[in-house]
């Protein structure tokens, strides 16, 4: 079996290197521009159109990340370059669920317990006990119940607070109230204290975080952003903080990356930044799923994880 990998500023010796040792058999090559020689597999970040576009000889193309976004936007823009019989496919939690659920459940406590007042308190040299927030009504809202936010919604869960979330299809997933489809969207939004996003970035979904779904928070509402920069109206935040419909925000993904020196959102100081690191890919855990999924493939099995290139995720 024949893979090709491409990730930019990755360690691409050491990736080698631990997918020879899951699949001894294999030829690996990390892609060079102008390599066309035959592959089997591609194993991908953010790839160059050149590298896939009239690749018929590929079984599948894996994604090394959640999210296939970035790699649908090129197609969209470039039809044709996704071959057309091999599946896509992403991975499927490989140690982000924790990592995502650690990061978001660290950013609801903080805002619960008022830890960002504090801090502010502690820079003007205040000693003052603050009213705390009650958490029988701290409703903590998550935007998809995949993978990731489902994990994220247990683990909120486990710590008292009211936990509702929303998907497409419905979900049962026990302590959470969930929601489904455009009909339930105003009722899941209404009168939630955090709201957290772990939507994929489709054309359904690019922008919901605006002015209106602000609007139907209650007031002095915290947003968490972790999924991608293109759901969020930065200027709808920028206004909603400035009016005190939203209190504060923590964003992890930004429409642009890095986030430019001079955006707006490094000045405001009840927004939190973190720099696309709420649940990074690990190299062990995403070599082990990717080798068992090839090698499933070669046998003729199915396996999950496949992308709906339509639906966008
Ligand atoms: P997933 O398993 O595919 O889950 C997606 C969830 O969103 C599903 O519950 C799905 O509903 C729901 N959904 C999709 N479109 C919808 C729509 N139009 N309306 C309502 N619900 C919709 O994805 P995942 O593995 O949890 O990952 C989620 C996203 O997290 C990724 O796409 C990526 O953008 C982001 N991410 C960010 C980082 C980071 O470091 N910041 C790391 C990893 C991933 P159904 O259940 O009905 O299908
Ligand atoms: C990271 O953002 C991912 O989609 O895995």
């Amino acid at each position: 079996m024949k893979i090709l990998f491409y990730m930019p500023h990755a360690d691409a010796a050491a990736w080698l290197h631990d997918f020879a040792r899951a699949l001894p058999e294999a030829e690996l090559r990390e892609w060079q521009t102008g390599d066309t020689a035959p592959a089997d597999f591609a194993v991908v970040w953010r790839p160059p159109r050149e590298m896939l576009a009239g690749r018929d000889d590929l079984r599948a193309i894996f994604n090394l990340g959640a999210g296939v976004d970035a790699i649908l936007a090129l197609e969209h823009e470039h039809p044709g370059t996704l071959p057309r019989n091999a599946p896509l496919i992403r991975l499927e939690d490989t140690g982000m669920a924790p990592q995502m659920a650690e990061y978001v459940t660290h950013a609801v406590l903080r805002y619960l317990r008022r830890f960002d007042e504090y801090q502010t308190l502690q820079s003007e040299r205040r000693w003052q006990v603050l009213e705390p927030h009650p958490r029988e009504t701290f409703t903590v809202g998550v935007l998809g119940l995949g993978v990731l936010g489902a994990q994220v919604a247990q683990t909120v869960a486990s710590f008292g607070m009211p936990v509702r979330g929303y998907s497409r299809s419905a979900r049962q997933i026990d302590g959470i109230t969930a929601f489904a489809g455009e009909t339930q969207f105003d009722a899941f939004l209404d009168g939630v204290k955090v709201l957290v996003n772990l939507l994929p970035h489709t054309p359904d979904t690019g922008d919901v975080l605006n002015k209106r779904t602000f609007s139907r928070l209650a007031k002095g509402a915290y947003l968490i952003n972790v999924a991608r920069g293109g759901h969020l109206v930065e200027q709808d935040l920028l206004e909603a903080l400035a009016s005190g419909q939203l209190a504060a925000a923590t964003l992890d993904v930004f429409r642009e990356e890095p986030l430019p020196p001079d955006h707006p959102f490094w000045q405001e100081p009840r927004i939190t930044i973190t720099p696309h690191m709420s649940a990074l890919t690990l190299r062990e855990e995403s070599v082990a799923q990717v080798a068992r999924k090839m090698a499933a493939l070669m046998r003729g099995e199915g396996v999950s994880g496949v992308v709906d290139v339509e639906r966008g995720y």
